[in-house]
């Protein structure tokens, strides 16, 4: 029998690797099921933005946004709700603040109306808006609540959008003017941004999709309004770096893994899948980590792209805030202009109230995969949560389902974790249930309940749940 140099006989080595594949199996399954401790400086927080749960629209001289026209054309909300109020957080952001504080998170994820700064996009800043922020910031930071604070959460002012909206490059330099008016006025206390909120959300759902705001059905906008957000990003990141420099910046991004419908031996739903995931994904993280876009989107950008441009999106950024919910899924349908076309979940699958499947491994999977491709970035999960079904008061309180969903989640980033990625925090979406866009207030992703009428806030058996997590740091078996 040959031996190796160490004098090992092939089989040995091969009964040693095998023993050493099984040990690993062994201690994967034995760290999956036990415990956890997740580093102490790990950022636990919550989110919520501006449109879902201010209220108060107008109120202090705030502009209109292009959520507030579409919200009022007839059927395009679910439960025909309106979000004039919604939270009432405008009002009851010190309530809000304990709230947070109370479940010992360290972080809060909120979003600034850009209509409330700057009533039709440009032009001089609104001073009683802007008060509004300074106030919500203070009152984080007196508890002790780190802000993270998003720009742009897809509500654009609407004079903004009636001069071309994303399809624009000049609505990118009003994003720059308008990044620069609160570095100016809050950079002191807030250090740590969000610059665009899920731009490929806001893509796809508002201009190709149609059903969130502005509502538009257009593929051939794929190309502008990725181009334009990205651009608007870049000259912001410029601009504040420019203003100070002890800012942290970083995007947020709904990621997911794309598989094919049917799966991988379907080849063109894979073929589908590939090209769907270069439009959603990597249009935006290729432009602003690796400074190009990749193939699938070269054509659509044709147009639009200029001299220059790229290197201004190229900025790279502190971390990058993943968004993650569920996979997708894609198959090939030649009956559209791109030939892509929404694939349906594989059956059986489980899934939240609003149709999401629920799937950790998912998340796993975005982490690494940012991990690998781009350079081991710093990471923060910035969303993560389920809409819980529907029931009585008492069965939305008793909310098990969110325990159970967040908790697998969270052992999501812990093998993350093990495997190299830098994930600093985890921000359960969101605080509140509060006005989920084209749903209304059908959808409730809160660790607290909120009655509609009375704004009254109750917190859920999830809210505990997380501030026992948050205080030790600890993730039970
Ligand atoms: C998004 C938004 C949130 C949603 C949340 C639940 O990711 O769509 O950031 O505003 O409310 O995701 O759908």
């Amino acid at each position: 029998m040959a031996n190796d140099k160490n004098g090992w006989t092939r089989r040995q080595f091969v009964l040693s690797l095998g023993a050493a594949a099984i040990a690993a199996g062994c201690e994967s399954k034995r760290r999956a099921s036990e415990a956890r401790r997740f580093p102490s400086t790990f950022r636990w927080g919550c989110g919520s933005s501006a449109f879902q749960v201010e209220g108060a629209l107008d109120v202090d001289g705030r502009g209109e946004s292009i959520w507030d026209v579409f919200a009022k054309q007839n059927g395009r909300i679910k439960d025909g709700s309106t979000p004039s109020i919604t939270c009432n957080s405008y009002y009851r952001y010190k309530e809000d603040a304990a709230l947070i504080s109370a479940a010992n998170l360290n972080s809060y994820k909120f979003s600034i109306s850009w209509p409330r700064l700057f009533p039709t996009g440009s032009g001089s800043l609104n001073e009683r808006g802007m008060d509004y922020y300074d106030r919500l910031t203070d009152a984080l930071l007196q508890r002790h609540i780190t802000p993270y604070v998003t720009l742009f959460h897809w509500d654009l002012p609407q004079r903004l959008y009636e001069l071309g909206g994303w399809t624009s490059r000049d609505t990118g330099e009003r994003f720059a003017d308008y990044a620069v008016a609160v570095t100016r006025r809050l950079g002191d206390r807030l250090k740590n941004f969000i610059t665009l909120n899920e731009p490929n959300v806001h893509l796809l759902l508002g201009h190709v999709i149609g059903n969130h705001a502005p509502g538009l059905h257009d593929a051939k906008l794929i190309g502008p309004v990725t181009h334009h957000l990205n651009l608007a990003q870049g000259r912001a990141i410029q601009a504040m770096r420019a203003q100070r420099n002890d800012l942290t910046i970083g995007v947020g991004l709904a990621l997911a893994p794309v598989r094919p419908e049917g799966g991988r031996i379907h080849l063109l739903n894979d073929i589908a899948a590939l090209a769907f995931d270069e439009i959603w994904s990597g249009a935006f993280l290729d432009s602003l980590l690796k400074g190009k876009y990749p193939l699938a989107v070269h054509q659509m950008l044709a147009d639009v792209v200029k001299t220059g441009d790229m290197s201004t999106i190229h900025q790279g950024c502190d971390f990058i805030g993943v968004n993650y919910y569920s996979p997708s899924y894609l198959k090939a349908d030649f009956s559209g202009p791109s030939f892509l076309g929404p694939g349906g979940t594989p059956a059986g699958v489980t899934q939240d109230a609003s149709g999401r499947e629920i799937d950790p491994s998912g998340l796993q999977e975005v982490l690494n995969r940012l991990t690998k491709d781009y350079g081991n970035p710093r990471l923060i999960v910035t969303e993560n949560g389920c809409s819980d079904p529907l029931g009585d008061h008492a069965a939305i309180i008793n909310d098990e389902f969110r325990i159970h969903y967040l908790s697998a989640h969270l052992r999501a980033v812990i093998q993350a974790i093990d495997n190299g990625s830098r994930v600093e925090g985890f921000f359960v979406w969101s605080l509140l249930d509060n006005w989920e866009w084209d749903s209304g207030f059908t959808s409730k992703f809160g660790l607290v309940a909120q009655n509609v009428d009375t704004g009254e806030r109750t917190p859920k058996k999830s809210y505990a749940w997380f501030a026992d997590i948050a205080e030790t740091g600890l993730l039970p078996a």
